[in-house]
């Protein structure tokens, strides 16, 4: 199914993001949606209106009052009202990039150019796309808009984590065109729940929910490691999201971007070792395990503590063993039997993937597993397979990480509620 038919305003704001908003636009308009840009003025100083106007074969809009029609009058001109009739065809108003600014003014209720004006008129969804520095990002005052507008149901794309255009590093790049694209169709042909609803009745209160997450390093010597390529968002999604939905969450991540969610313990680690470590201490008391981590399968027999100096050699050879089967040793070490826990395993295949994700539910006894390909890595959307005791396989269509999340706990509140 692609956008064929639907009808989206995209407004564009003043940030250097802007130019995202472009190869937005282009596929948008590729998967058949109608595309009508709206600028703020202050967009217009980052991209020039005629690109959006080329690329979405519709007239850009900006302004608020437009010249009165060219007379001779009839009578009973209504003149230009752009803001009531582009509203009226709009399926999806999406904001990206939205600046500080915007947010702050769509949680003020200020309508004081045509994009803040355009926004009290739609009665269509609202998907917003944050981009800003990230000391901006975490001001108290946008964190409060955010969670204001949120609690309208309007619908939020997390940030990106890493360099942003001003040199800085941290959260509030703009999520990648693709990413947005994806959360477009999911909303216009899957509408989710009014956000946090799930969260009242998600299963998970009272109950302890440990999730694994990231890569692991292996160190080869005080500055070498071998790793993969895992950037942790699922597991960080898994673990906000059963926060929210009322449970009580321990996160142990291998080395990320990401910014642990607030509210959970967190715990960090760095070797497959000290994951094995913690999730056999943490796992003694929870009731959910989801093994998200990309652990590695294998670590350098040997640790050189000094640097491995190029000039003394011509080649290495690095002899690696294999690391503990964390999953085969919660299941051997009576942790299970002794409080049936729930235990959801993660299977990442080049091939076979769903045949190879059986086989790994069957032989470390999960309750279910989630088989992906390693396309998804560092992406924040996937397109994933969820195999059950039976052999049941549900295919998840491409859609956010988080969304993705809300899916797979969905699924544990369901087996929780039958045991
Ligand atoms: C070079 C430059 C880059 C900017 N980038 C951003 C940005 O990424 N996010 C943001 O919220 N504001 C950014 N600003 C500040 C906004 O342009 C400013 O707050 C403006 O009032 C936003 O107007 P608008 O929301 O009407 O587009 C930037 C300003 C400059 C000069």
């Amino acid at each position: 199914m692609n956008l064929k038919g639907k009808t989206i305003i995209l407004g564009v704001c003043g940030g250097i993001a802007a130019y995202k908003a472009v190869e937005l636009t282009r596929l948008l308009k590729k998967d058949g949606a109608d595309v009508w840009v709206v600028m703020t003025r202050n967009a217009r100083e980052f991209v020039a209106p005629l690109t959006f106007q080329t690329l979405s074969g519709n007239p850009v809009y900006s302004e608020m009052f437009l010249p009165p029609p060219a007379p001779p009058y009839k009578g009973g001109e209504r003149g230009d009202m752009p803001h009531i009739d582009i509203a009226k065809k709009c399926n999806l108003l999406l904001i990206a990039p939205a600046t500080a600014n915007i947010i702050g003014k769509f949680a003020g209720g200020i309508a004081d150019d045509l994009l803040s004006t355009l926004y009290l008129s739609v009665t269509s969804p609202v998907l917003i796309a944050p981009a800003m520095n990230n000391n901006m990002y975490a001001n108290p005052v946008v964190k409060d808009n955010i969670k204001r507008l949120k609690g309208f149901n309007i619908n939020f794309i997390d940030v990106g984590v890493g360099e942003l255009a001003c040199g800085d590093e941290g959260e509030g790049r703009l999520a990648e065109p693709d990413t947005i694209l994806s959360r477009v169709r999911e909303l216009l042909f899957n509408p989710p729940n009014p956000p946090f609803s799930k969260g009242v009745e998600g299963g998970l209160k009272g109950k302890t929910i440990l999730v694994t997450a990231g890569p692991t390093h292996e160190a080869i010597d005080p500055v070498r490691f071998i790793s993969n390529h895992s950037s942790g968002k699922t597991g960080y999604a898994v673990a906000s999201a059963a926060q929210r939905r009322g449970g009580k969450v321990i996160l142990i991540s291998g080395p990320t971007n990401l910014a642990p969610p607030s509210g959970v313990k967190f715990i960090p680690v760095k070797s497959a070792d000290d994951m094995r470590r913690e999730v056999l201490r943490e796992s003694e008391n929870a009731d959910v395990i989801v093994m998200a981590a990309a652990v590695s399968d294998f670590s350098p027999v040997s640790y050189s503590d000094k640097k491995i100096k190029k000039e003394e050699r011509e080649s290495i050879t690095l002899e690696l063993k294999k690391t503990p089967d964390i999953l085969e040793e919660i299941q051997s070490s009576k942790l299970k039997a002794q409080s049936s826990k729930l235990i959801v395993g993660f299977a990442l295949e080049t091939e076979d993937i769903v045949k190879n994700a059986k086989e790994k539910l069957k032989n470390k006894h999960l309750d279910f597993i989630i088989a992906n390909s390693v396309n998804s890595f560092g992406s924040d959307s996937n397109k994933v397979a969820i195999i059950d005791k039976k052999g049941n396989v549900e295919d998840i269509p491409l859609m956010p990480k988080d969304s993705i999340a809300e899916i797979i706990l969905d699924k544990v509140a369901q087996i929780l509620k039958k045991d």
